[in-house]
C-alpha cells in the first residue's frame, strides 16, 4: 500500500514527465590536480552507447574546487588518441599555462602547468582548445567546472555545500544521429541536457539553493527563466560575485557565459519547478530565436526544423524536498566589492569588427572573421604592452549575434550602443554576446603576465565559428624589454641603428613624444629624458656597448624600440 502511494506521488509531482536524475560531477580539490582525457561511451539514452570523450571518466570532467592564493600543480594526461589542449576558461594565468591552441598536448603525453589561483571566487571552466577541433572535443564531452573560493565569498551567508545546496549546471544542446552518436558540427542541436543528463531532474531542499549555470553549448543561447515567471536572483557573472544580488525573471546566457543564481524553494516541499529557456522572446539574429539571422532572408541549414528554436522549452526540473539541517533561507542583498576600471585610465582604444566572409543571405552558413582576417596561428594580431589598460570597442556587422571571449583578463562592460549595461553585466566578464549591428565597449587591464613567445586568444565562443577562423591572438609584452603596439610602432622610428652615440626620433605627424626612457638588456632604467623636443638628439655615448631599449611615451601610447650601441 505504501509503495503504491509513493509511486502515485512521484507520478503526480513530475506531471508524467520522463526524468533522469541529474548527474553531479565528482570533485577534485587541493593543490595537486590530475586529469586524464579519455575516450569512452556514455548512455545518454538508456541501453544505447554513445561514443564520448571525458576527463577522468566517460563524459564531462570533475569539478575542480580551488582556493584563491593557492599554488596548484596540474597534470593533464592525453589518452584520446589525438592532439588536444586544455584551457582554463576565465582564469588569469600566464600564456604558457593558459592552454590555448599553441600549447598542444600530443597523444600519450602529459602537460603539467602550475600556477597561483589569482581570480576572485567564482565559477570558471575548462575545455579543449585545439584550433579546428574545439567543437568536436567539447561536443563529444570534455568540459568541467572550476569553482574558486575566497575569503570575501566565504564571509557571506550563501549556499556553498557542493551537491547539497550548491549545484553546477552545464546546459548543452547536442545533435544525435539515428544511431545516437553525436554529430559535430550541427545546427540540428535539438537535444537538451544538463550535466550530460537528458530530461534531468534534481531533488532540491526547500530553502535557498545556488546553481552555477554554464552555457556549454556549441552555438545555442539560452533565455533562462523559471516556470510561472518565478523570481530568481543572480549573484555572480563570469568572473565572480556581483556587488549586489539582482532579482530577475530572465537571464540571457550565451555559449561560454556563467551565472550563479539563487532560487528560493522555501515552503515549496512537494512542488516541482522547471528551469526553462524562453527562446520565443529572443529577437531574431540570436541562435535560438525563431530566425537565426536578423531578418527573414537569412537562413541556416538545419535550423528551421529544429523544434527548440523560437519556442519556450524545459531545461530541467527541480523536485522540492525537505530542508537540510542548516539551510540558507534568505537572499543576501550586498555581495562583493566590485571595482570597475575607470574609462579615464585607458591607454588606448582598439576597434574590432566582426563580419561575415560572404555578406549575402547565405552568410550564416559560412565563416566569420574579425577585422577582415581569419585566424592564422602564425600571425599575432595585437601586441599589448604589459600593464596597459585598454578599451576594446567591438562591432558586429553580421546578421547573427556572436559571444566574444578574451583570454587572460576579466573585463568590465562600459556600454552597449552607448547605453550602460544592466546589473547582470556590471560585474567581471569574459564573454559578451554582441547582437547584429551592435557595438559594445569594454575596459580591461593586461596585468601580471607577458610573453614574447606564447599569445593569448580572443574569439567567438560559438565553437563552429571559432574553429572556422573567427579568432585572433595577442601577445602581452613587457615593454621595458619587448616591442609595443605595431601600429604605433610603424609611426615611430629611431635612427641611426646601430648608433655610435646620438640617436634621433622620427614620428608621423599625429604622434608626439613627451618622454623617453632608456633601458638596458635586463630592463633596468638607465636614463629618463622629459620634455623631449622635436628633432632633439638622445645621447647614448655614456652607455655600454650592446642592445638597449628606447621606451617612448607618446600622445598615442607607449612604444619601445630596440637599438644597438656600437662605439
Ligand atoms: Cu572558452 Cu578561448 O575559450
Ligand atoms: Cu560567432
Amino acid at each position: 500500500m505504501k509503495i503504491k502511494f509513493t509511486f502515485l506521488a512521484v507520478l503526480i509531482s513530475v506531471g508524467l514527465f520522463a526524468q533522469n536524475s541529474l548527474l553531479i560531477p565528482s570533485t577534485l580539490s587541493g593543490t595537486s590536480i590530475n586529469l586524464t582525457l579519455q575516450n569512452g561511451t556514455y548512455q545518454f539514452y538508456s541501453g544505447t552507447n554513445t561514443t564520448t570523450m571525458g576527463a577522468n571518466g566517460n563524459v564531462l570532467g570533475p569539478t575542480l574546487i580551488l582556493n584563491k592564493g593557492d599554488f596548484v600543480n596540474f597534470s593533464v594526461n592525453n589518452q584520446i588518441g589525438q592532439t588536444t589542449t586544455i584551457h582554463w576558461h576565465g582564469m588569469h594565468v600566464s600564456p604558457e599555462n593558459d592552454g590555448g591552441p599553441h600549447t598542444t598536448i600530443a597523444p600519450n603525453t602529459t602537460w603539467t602547468p602550475s600556477f597561483t589561483i589569482m581570480d576572485k571566487a567564482g565559477t570558471y571552466w575548462y575545455h579543449p582548445h585545439l584550433h579546428t577541433k574545439t567543437n568536436e572535443h567539447v561536443s563529444k564531452g570534455i568540459a568541467g567546472f572550476i569553482i574558486v573560493n575566497d575569503a570575501e565569498e566565504a564571509a557571506l551567508t550563501l549556499p556553498r555545500t557542493y551537491g547539497v545546496d550548491d549545484f553546477p549546471l552545464v546546459v548543452q544542446t547536442k545533435d544525435f544521429d539515428a544511431s545516437k552518436q553525436i554529430v559535430v558540427p550541427s545546427n540540428s542541436d535539438d537535444v537538451i541536457m544538463v550535466n550530460a543528463t537528458i530530461d534531468a531532474a534534481l531533488q532540491t531542499p526547500a530553502q535557498v539553493v545556488r546553481f552555477r549555470v554554464l552555457n556549454g553549448s556549441s552555438m545555442r543561447v539560452f533565455n533562462i527563466g523559471l516556470n510561472n515567471n518565478k523570481t530568481f536572483y543572480q549573484i555572480a557573472s563570469d568572473g565572480g560575485l556581483l556587488s549586489s544580488s539582482a532579482a530577475l525573471t530572465r537571464l540571457q546566457l550565451a555559449p561560454g557565459e556563467r551565472a550563479d543564481i539563487l532560487i528560493d524553494f522555501s515552503g515549496m516541499t512537494g512542488q516541482t519547478v522547471f528551469l526553462k529557456s524562453y527562446a520565443s522572446e529572443f529577437s531574431n539574429g540570436i541562435y535560438g530565436a525563431t530566425t537565426p539571422g536578423m531578418g527573414p532572408g537569412f537562413t541556416l541549414t538545419g535550423y528551421n526544423p529544429n523544434p527548440l528554436n523560437g519556442t519556450d522549452f524545459n531545461i530541467m526540473q527541480f523536485n522540492v524536498t525537505t530542508q537540510t539541517a542548516s539551510p540558507v533561507t534568505s537572499i543576501p542583498t550586498t555581495l562583493a566589492t566590485v571595482t570597475p576600471i575607470l574609462e579615464s585610465t585607458s591607454n588606448i582604444t582598439r576597434t574590432l569588427l566582426m563580419s561575415p566572409v560572404d555578406s549575402g543571405p547565405n552568410q550564416l552558413n559560412g565563416d566569420f572573421v574579425i577585422n577582415s582576417v581569419a585566424f592564422d596561428l602564425n600571425v599575432i594580431n595585437y601586441t599589448i604592452p604589459l600593464g596597459n589598460t585598454e578599451i576594446w570597442s567591438i562591432s558586429n556587422n553580421s546578421a547573427i549575434a556572436h559571444p566574444f571571449h578574451i583570454h587572460d583578463v576579466q573585463f568590465f562592460i562600459l556600454d552597449r550602443d552607448g547605453v550602460a549595461p544592466a546589473p547582470s553585466e556590471q560585474g567581471r566578464k569574459d564573454v559578451i554576446l554582441i547582437k547584429p549591428q551592435e557595438t559594445i565597449r569594454f575596459i580591461t587591464k593586461f596585468d601580471d603576465f607577458s610573453s614574447d613567445v606564447v599569445p593569448y586568444m580572443y574569439h567567438c565562443h560559438m565553437l563552429f565559428h571559432e574553429d572556422r577562423g573567427m579568432m585572433g591572438q595577442f601577445k602581452v609584452v613587457n615593454t621595458a624589454l619587448g616591442v609595443a603596439d605595431e601600429v604605433l610602432g610603424n609611426k615611430v622610428s629611431i635612427y641611426p641603428n646601430p648608433t655610435d652615440g646620438k640617436i634621433y626620433i622620427n614620428t608621423q605627424s599625429d604622434v608626439t613624444i613627451n618622454k623617453v626612457e632608456v633601458f638596458d638588456m635586463l630592463g633596468r632604467s638607465l636614463k629618463t629624458i622629459k620634455n623631449v623636443k622635436k628633432d632633439q638628439a638622445i645621447d647614448l655615448q655614456s652607455f655600454s656597448m650592446g642592445i638597449h631599449f628606447i621606451k617612448m611615451y607618446s600622445n598615442k601610447g607607449i612604444v619601445v624600440k630596440k637599438i644597438v650601441v656600437n662605439h
